[in-house]
This record gives structure tokens, C-alpha cells and sequence, in this order.
């Protein structure tokens, strides 16, 4: 099999075909959950436990529906409730959990690396379901299968991503994932949210907007981040939305065909207006979320496939099965 991973923690392991592995399979799963019966047995007699160190809506139903879907035993904790400091009890609560013998530990936690180092000490499949301003892969997997199928195709393709790109780990998966799939990528938004240095990565750097969403197959639109921001990071947010809120206007400049593209949760009026949210033509919003559940029960499937072998490899290392 072409996935080799044990835990899925950002797109920057990841090979190109591990990427198409889970994508393909995900293609799966699209059907399954347009049928009636949305049942499957990948997971079955598995444990699932869900981490949410920050709020989340999407993320969390989606994973939790996915791991239903599945047949996995499926557990959420509310970790934002509790206000012990944060390096302590992110090792101590792994440990915790181990001890209940999880199979598929999903974790979001506001530090950048925190769901890496919970890795090393469980033993466990993670899946890292954004940690800081690091990454976010599922997002990035559920983007990219969206403008496969809208777009027949995942490379060559001119792809814009607006706004805040400095704070936002969708932003990094992203770029990770789709230059891997030799798109051409460029990132528009003011100065202070798009560091210059991501020109360094390939990307074409863009202040204006009717510049960057020239003949574009694909736009990408970011929330403003303001919990993750300590200072003004933009004048006013009707300023913002003046210059680089996607209106009708400046989506003119983009291919007649550009798909609009959002992860969620929208400030309309803020990055995006409302109408071109809507618009069944151009926005592919919520095919993003329907995305979301297939992709991460892919991706939960091929850990788990993973996590079997290995376990059976281990047995028979100690004479177990024999
Ligand atoms: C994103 C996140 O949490 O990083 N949302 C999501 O997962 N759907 C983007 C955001 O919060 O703006």
C-alpha cells in the first residue's frame, strides 16, 4: 500500500501518492455517505478519542461523524474547559488516555507543535486536527479533493490564497500540499498578514487583489485570525473588506470558471461578501464540508490499516501468533 504513515500530523511528510491514496479513497467515501446506509466497518472495534484544546464546530462534528461512520467507538473531550497549564497537562492527559487504549487520538490544540510531541508518547494513531498557526492537514486533504473534483485535475492549476495567511495553519497545509501537486500558488493580502519570506516557498506575493486574482482557476479565501493576532494587524475591518474582501468585482478577474472556496467559520462582510458565499455557481463552500467527512474517514482508515499491521507485525515478533 502506498501509505505509509502512522499518524497524520501535517502535509509535510506526506509523499505525493500518500496524498492521492487518501484522496482516491476518500472518492469512496463520497458515495457511501450520499447512501442511505452511511455504514461501514473499517474501524469497527476500534476507540476514537477527539481532543479539542481550542473550539470547533466543523472539525469536530465532522471527525466525530466520520468516525461513526466507520464503526469506531467515538469519545469527545472537551479539553478548553480546563485551565491547567498547558505543557503539563497535554503529557498528562496523553498519558491518561493511553491507559484507556485508544486506537485514533484526534487533537487540536493552540500551540503550534503540541499534537507532534503528544505523538511521542502514546502509542497510538494521531491525527493532528490543527495545532497553532503550524497545520492543519486535514483541511488541506479536503481542499485539494474539492478542486480535484470541481477541476478534474490537482496540478497546473493557478490557485489564489486570500487574506491572512500569516496566522493560518490552513494557509501552510495548503501551500505544502498543493506545491507537492505542482500548482503555481499565490498568496494576496496586506503585507502585515502575508510574510514576504513566502515568496522564498515558490509563491508569488500580491498586495492588490485585482493583480492576484488574474485568470485564476481557484480562490481561496481566509479568515482574519484575530484570536491568534497581538497588535493591529489592519487598519479597520471595513478598510479590509474594501480592498481585499472577495465581492463580484474583483472575482471578475479570476477565470470565468474560478471556483471560491472558504474553510470556515466566514465573517461575511469581513474576507468574503455574502451573496458570493451563496452562489451556487461559484462557491464550492459547502462541498468543503461534505469533503471534510470523506476525507477524514479516508485518512482514519488508512492510519488504521497501519496501526493493525503494525500491531500484528509486533505479535509475531514475540512469537504471539505462532
Ligand atoms: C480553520 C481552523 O480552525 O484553522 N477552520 C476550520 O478548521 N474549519 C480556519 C479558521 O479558523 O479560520
Amino acid at each position: 500500500m502506498s501509505f505509509r504513515q502512522k499518524h497524520l500530523l501535517g502535509i509535510e511528510t506526506l509523499a505525493r501518492n500518500e496524498i492521492s491514496a487518501i484522496l482516491d479513497l476518500a472518492d469512496k467515501y463520497v458515495d457511501l455517505n450520499r447512501a442511505d446506509v452511511k455504514h461501514a466497518d473499517a474501524l469497527n472495534g476500534l476507540t476514537q478519542i477527539n481532543m479539542f484544546f481550542e473550539n470547533s464546530t466543523r472539525t469536530q462534528a465532522s471527525f466525530e461523524l466520520a468516525g461513526k461512520r466507520l464503526g469506531a467507538d467515538v469519545m469527545n473531550m472537551a479539553m478548553q474547559a480546563s485551565s491547567i497549564k498547558k505543557g503539563e497537562t497535554l503529557i498528562d492527559t496523553a498519558l491518561t488516555l493511553n491507559a484507556m487504549h485508544p486506537d485514533l487520538l484526534v487533537v487540536r490544540h493552540p500551540q503550534s507543535g503540541a499534537v507532534d510531541l503528544l505523538a511521542q508518547k502514546v502509542n497510538c494513531a494521531v491525527l493532528n486536527a490543527g495545532d497553532g498557526r503550524h497545520e492543519h492537514p486535514t483541511q488541506a486533504l479536503l481542499d485539494a479533493l474539492t478542486i480535484r473534483r470541481a477541476k478534474g485535475r490537482l496540478h497546473r492549476l493557478n490557485i489564489a490564497i486570500c487574506g491572512d495567511i500569516a496566522h493560518s495553519r490552513v494557509a501552510r497545509s495548503n501551500i505544502l500540499l498543493l506545491h507537492k501537486m505542482e500548482n503555481r500558488i499565490r498568496l494576496i493580502g496586506p503585507p502585515t498578514l502575508v510574510p514576504a519570506a513566502f515568496g522564498e516557498f515558490g509563491c508569488e506575493v500580491y498586495d492588490d487583489m485585482t493583480e492576484g486574482l488574474k485568470d485564476v482557476d481557484v480562490v481561496m479565501m481566509l479568515r482574519l485570525q484575530k484570536e491568534r493576532m497581538d497588535g493591529a494587524f489592519i487598519p479597520s475591518t471595513r478598510e479590509y473588506y474594501h480592498r481585499f474582501g472577495l465581492d463580484a468585482d474583483k472575482l471578475a478577474h479570476a477565470k470565468s470558471d474560478a471556483i471560491v472556496m472558504h474553510p470556515g467559520p466566514m465573517n461575511r462582510g469581513v474576507e468574503i461578501d455574502g451573496t458570493i458565499a451563496d452562489d451556487i455557481n461559484r462557491s464550492v463552500i459547502q462541498e468543503q464540508v461534505e469533503m471534510g467527512v470523506a476525507v477524514r474517514m479516508a485518512a482514519m482508515d488508512l492510519l488504521a490499516r497501519n496501526l493493525r499491521a503494525a500491531r500484528f507485525a509486533e505479535r509475531v515478533g514475540k512469537g504471539e501468533t505462532a
